[in-house]
């Protein structure tokens, strides 16, 4: 397989895993986990009674929007493949992976769509304080985020990566030990090099961190595995390093405010069927195209 083709294919590799996943460290072998399971359900249901206490501990209730109604999800649409800002979206101006299937979920209980575009880290208090109903945004399931939100089950899976520039010498992630390591603020790619003892800059955006890169002022970035292609794709002369081994695969799924039991299994029917139904991997597969196509 080419090496293109090979990392496109990784990227849309749906693992469907019930363990709880932690961003970094090389416990959870997930690389061979292709299939969509739909046996997710089962653990779904757990969740949610799960969720119906923690429901109770807060005291409030929380209602999904009603047929007829608006949708409104919150992104950072500074993530491609997933949500990015263009000329006419699939929502307003928000395209990508996450905005076709916000969309396709809010269509599948008779809603429309609306995003809002914020800051990453500003993603789960927005939640938490009825600004917006969802979260989807590439968002990794990690246990530090689960104490603030409940998540859907997963619709991806990727795994962070080290982008280089071509003429690196940095082949593994103990290679990152004297180098300037950048990272994109809140993003899991911090938590993995904090994890990992290592200082580091960080930037506010991708695009930011990757123009320090070209212009030779850091030697690495970390990011998630799809994304980090795209940004190859578009900037000569980087390269992307992987590291399984200090790297384990990451969950994305939507989040909502904890307890919202009613909303959550609306988002988690529609996300089984269009995993079940390949519309997940189709679109996947259009938006890295589309990306590469450039
Ligand atoms: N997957 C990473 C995380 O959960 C990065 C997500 C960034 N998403 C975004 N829309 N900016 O931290």
């Amino acid at each position: 397989m080419k090496k293109a083709t090979k990392t496109a294919a990784l990227m849309l590799v749906l693992a469907m895993m019930t363990t709880a996943l932690t961003a970094c460290g090389n416990s959870a072998d997930t690389s061979g986990s292709t299939a969509v399971d739909t046996t997710v359900s089962t653990a779904q249901t757990q969740e949610s009674t799960a969720a119906d206490a923690g429901q109770a501990e807060a005291g409030t209730q929380e209602a999904a929007p009603e047929a007829g109604g608006t949708l409104t999800f919150g992104t950072n649409a500074e993530f491609p493949p997933f949500e990015f800002v263009t000329s006419n979206g699939v929502i307003d101006q928000y395209d990508g992976i996450d905005m076709a299937i916000a969309k396709q979920i809010a269509e599948k209980n008779g809603m429309t769509a609306a995003i809002e575009n914020m800051e990453f880290d500003s993603l789960l208090v927005a939640l938490q304080n009825g600004q917006i109903d969802a979260a989807i945004a590439g968002m990794t399931v990690t246990e530090e985020r689960k104490e603030e939100a409940d998540f859907s089950i997963p619709y991806y899976t990727a795994t962070q990566v080290m982008i280089v520039r071509e003429d690196s010498d940095i082949t593994s992630a103990a290679d990152l030990a004297d180098k300037k390591i950048c990272v994109i603020q809140g993003y899991t790619g911090e938590i993995c090099v904090k994890d990992m003892g290592y200082p580091y800059e960080a930037f506010k955006k991708g695009t930011d961190a990757i123009m320090e890169l070209v212009n030779g002022k850091c030697d690495v970035v970390v990011l998630d595995s799809a994304t980090s292609q795209k940004y190859v794709n578009d900037n000569e002369g980087l390269k992307i390093v992987e590291d399984p081994s200090a790297f384990e695969s990451e969950e994305y799924a939507i989040a909502v405010k904890k307890g919202n039991t009613e909303l959550l299994d609306k988002i988690n029917t529609a996300i089984d069927a269009m995993l079940t139904d390949g519309t997940v991997a189709e679109l996947g597969a259009q938006y890295t195209e589309e990306l590469s196509a450039e």
